[in-house]
């Protein structure tokens, strides 16, 4: 038992990589999962040769039949930890398009897994240490174009917010990341007005939240501003936008 490092949930995400990275840096060790371990291996190894840090891989299915107790029981074997990152998530059925399967997963992804995981991994995480949670400002007000993954994503929001309230005074910080539209795979071929975010920075803006210990960040940051003007807009002029 060594660990007191962050746990990477979904570690082949470009913003989790670019935020694995930058806490490699900062000296903390890795223990990254997710459920493509070829590539997960692949960024380990990647990691550990550019900043020389212990870096370890953990198998994390969310769609597995031994989930989450078969990766709760591989962590606590790896040590305590300094913080948890939460970055699974997918697009597939946004639109509420796909059969029932394609719409429970999107569910199940974005949200569902993550409470039966992350309560079982309290017990392990650092008083001092964090949780956070990557959301979507799709979760700020229900649109046509992504209103299934929307509505996941603001249960996860509003889990990682009751969570912080419970553990206020008395356990790790948890951050609920409202991410704006980044350049990823999961945006691959959008056409966004304004563009996508470059990952790096939206990693470094999340760090920065993360170790200030914010209840919720917005990266990049405009996209307060953006969802609160669409958040109030009239339902009769929100109609008339395609968004
Ligand atoms: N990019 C954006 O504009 C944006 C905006 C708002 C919020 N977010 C959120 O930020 C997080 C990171 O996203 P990203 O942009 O870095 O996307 P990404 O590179 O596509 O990463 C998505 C992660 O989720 C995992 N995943 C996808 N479908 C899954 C499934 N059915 N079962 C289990 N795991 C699955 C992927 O694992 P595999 O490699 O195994 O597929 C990967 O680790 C996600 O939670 C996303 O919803 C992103």
């Amino acid at each position: 038992m060594s660990h007191a490092g962050v746990l990477v949930l979904g570690a082949t995400s470009t913003v989790a990589r670019s935020l694995a990275a930058r806490w490699a840096q900062e000296g903390l060790p890795l223990l990254l999962a997710g459920r493509d371990l070829p590539e997960i291996e692949r960024v380990a190894a990647d990691i550990r040769v550019r900043y020389g840090s212990q870096v370890e891989v953990v198998a994390c299915d969310t769609a597995a039949a031994g989930y989450p107790e078969a990766v709760l029981a591989s962590v606590a074997r790896a040590g305590p930890l300094r913080g948890v990152l939460w970055a699974f998530g997918t697009m597939a059925g946004a639109d509420g398009s796909g059969d029932a399967q394609t719409l429970r997963d999107s569910a199940w992804v974005n949200f569902g897994a993550a409470p039966p995981l992350i309560e079982g991994l309290l017990p392990l995480i650092d008083r001092e240490g964090f949780i956070a949670l990557l959301s979507s400002v799709a979760g700020d007000r229900g649109r046509q174009s992504n209103y299934v993954y929307g509505a996941a994503k603001a249960a996860l929001g509003t889990y990682g917010l009751g969570l912080r309230h419970r553990l206020s005074g008395k356990g790790p910080s948890v951050t609920v990341v409202r991410l704006g539209v980044v350049d990823t795979r999961m945006t691959w071929g959008m056409n966004v007005p304004g563009g996508t975010a470059d990952p790096d920075a939206v990693a470094q803006a999340v760090q920065r939240g993360i170790a200030r210990r914010r209840a919720v960040v917005y990266a990049p940051r405009r996209w307060a501003l953006v969802m609160a003007v669409i958040r109030n807009l009239p339902e009769p002029l929100f109609n008339l936008l395609r968004i």
